[in-house]
């Protein structure tokens, strides 16, 4: 593994790209990086208020400047993308042409158990809705953005795995 690696975690929001992450870039000894959390610093405000006061399009366009903005960051690194990254813009195709995807596989269902209150509230897309909405929202998306999700060199099935075993597939892998 080349020390200027840059690894992509790609999925659904609470498929465990943030916790995998972490684990792995300690690992594999490299930076990690949430995106969110970049574009949180680059604007000045949540992602909640962006939505709110910019609207979708907005966020999507400084998402993929903010993906796009590591290209200048020196050194390897494991960054988790947000769960609508991949979908939008060319940015998938732009992961895989500068580093390694690794796609979180969640169902809709396993999904839906994993959410906590503010897990919800945080998230956009997420909220205000009930439980019967939530996973028909997650069925229909997780269905249009597995298109994207799919295209990764890495693909992961975490269905009854436990967070540390995924990292440890991963670290043979990437
Ligand atoms: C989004 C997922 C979020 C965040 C934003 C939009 C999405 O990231 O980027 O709320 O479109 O699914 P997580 O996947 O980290 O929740």
């Amino acid at each position: 593994m080349s020390n200027a690696v840059r690894i992509f975690l790609v999925g659904m929001p609470g498929s465990g790209k943030s916790t995998v992450g972490k684990m792995l870039a300690q690992k594999l000894e490299l930076e990690f990086l949430d995106l969110d959390a970049l574009i949180i610093e680059q604007e000045g405000l949540s992602i909640a208020e962006i939505f709110e006061r910019r609207g979708q399009d907005y966020f999507r366009e400084a998402e993929a400047s903010a993906l796009r903005s590591l290209e200048s960051k020196p050194g390897g690194l494991v960054v988790a993308t947000g769960g609508g990254a991949p979908c939008f813009l060319g940015n998938m195709d732009y992961l895989l042409s500068t580093g390694i995807a690794v796609y979180l596989k969640v169902s809709a269902r396993e999904l839906l158990k994993r959410f906590t209150d503010e897990e919800l509230r945080v998230r956009p897309l997420l909220q205000n809705k009930s439980e019967t909405e939530l996973l028909a929202y997650l069925t229909e998306t997780l269905a249009h953005r597995e298109q994207f999700y799919k295209k990764a060199q890495v693909v992961v099935d975490t269905a009854g795995v436990s967070i540390e075993t995924t990292v440890q597939v991963l670290e043979k892998q990437v």
